[in-house]
């Protein structure tokens, strides 16, 4: 049996959802596409872990979760950090999921170039330096002949961009429009559900986890902004970045607008944009009833074609296990390339 080796790079909520998906998924994708799949190595921002034998799924995410550190899986534990780890075993994919970071698109995109110049492929559900750099980024992979898949960077488990590529490859596209941010989606759906203000809910978003202790890149619309430039690019061919994006977010959303939406048959909802000559993301006003009307921290997305008329897609944008499956559909695609 062939083996295919992957390092997990980043082991939060993202590398721990991979390392369990592929304990659940191994047997089956061993049977079926012919592949023993191994993680070589797991890092974390200052550990890891590595064997060439493979690493056990279960022990990783134990370890991490009880000391918080790679270095302490048992016998295999190291201090060597993300790009040395990349040098000291041998592999053939890296799975990327460090945080995302749209100032300069870091460790990501080192620990991705450094991948791709090694002749690796590469997923990733990181979009910062996709959102800075994509051109750069796809031109490296095409250079090095290696696959390169970040279908996990949008809508976590919502299926966008291998579907739109793949299953709607006859038609062309004209549009991409939709909720591509959880958080803002639930903060809405409870104001909208319970009348209750924007603070009320989002102390209450964060005490449950939905919501980050610092939710800026939610609420004022960053993520979702981030997203539209990776559907702009890999979906309309637009050579756009971050910069080129108009955002505004759902802080100075009232409650009274809400209200007000609400009495006349309309959602407010925070909506991403992707048209040739206009990427924004703003509050929007949709019509109750209509795709647009997801609720919770569902993603959605509509997309206007030209033979197939409009396509809605909708799934859960966050989440360890549902990220995880993107990135798993990302690495099966890879292993039916190579047979
Ligand atoms: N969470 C989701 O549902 C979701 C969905 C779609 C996409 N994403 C994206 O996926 C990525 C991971 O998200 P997450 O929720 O798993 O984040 P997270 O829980 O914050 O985990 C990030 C991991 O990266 C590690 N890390 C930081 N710097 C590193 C470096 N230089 N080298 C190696 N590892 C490093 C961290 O180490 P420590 O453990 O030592 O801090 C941590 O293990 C982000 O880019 C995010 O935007 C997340």
């Amino acid at each position: 049996m062939k083996e295919f080796k992957v390092i997990i790079m980043g082991f939060g909520a993202v590398g721990q959802g991979v390392a369990e998906a592929i304990a659940l998924k191994k047997e089956m994708i061993q049977k079926d596409y012919g592949y023993n799949l191994k993680i070589v190595a797991a890092a974390d921002s200052s550990t890891s872990a590595i064997c060439i034998e493979g690493l056990d799924e279960n022990t990783l995410v134990k370890t991490k979760k009880e000391t918080g550190k790679l270095a302490d899986y048992p016998e295999y534990g190291s201090n060597l950090s993300g790009l040395q780890v990349l040098d000291s075993v041998d592999y053939d994919c890296l799975i990327e999921s460090t945080p995302t970071n749209i100032d300069d698109g870091e460790p990501g995109k080192s620990l991705t170039l450094k991948a791709f110049n090694q002749g690796k492929d590469v997923v990733t559900s990181n979009k910062g330096y996709l959102a800075l750099n994509f051109k750069e980024i796809i031109d490296a992979a095409q250079e090095n002949n290696v696959n390169f898949k970040y279908e996990a960077t949008v809508g976590g488990s919502m299926p966008i961009i291998n579907f739109v590529k793949d299953t709607l490859s006859s038609c062309k596209i004209y549009s991409v429009i939709g909720i591509l941010n959880g958080t803002t989606n639930y903060i809405l759906s409870r104001m909208t559900s319970e009348g209750s203000s924007y603070q009320n809910i989002l102390r209450e978003s964060q005490e449950l986890g939905i919501a980050e202790t610092d939710p800026t890149n939610d609420v004022e619309g960053i993520d979702a902004a981030c997203k539209t430039v990776i559907l702009a690019n890999s979906l309309l061919n637009i050579p756009a970045t971050y910069d080129d994006v108009e955002v505004e977010g759902i802080s100075n959303i009232t409650s009274q607008a809400i209200d007000l939406a609400k009495k006349d048959g309309y959602l407010i909802k925070l909506i991403a944009e992707v048209l040739p000559n206009n990427l924004k993301v703003s509050p929007r006003l949709v019509k109750k009833g209509s795709s647009y009307d997801v609720n919770g921290t569902l993603n959605m997305a509509n997309v206007k074609t030209d033979l197939a008329g409009d396509v809605s897609v909708s799934g859960f944008g966050a989440g360890s296990l549902e990220t995880a499956s993107a990135i798993i559909t990302d690495l099966i695609s890879i292993l039916k390339n190579k047979k």
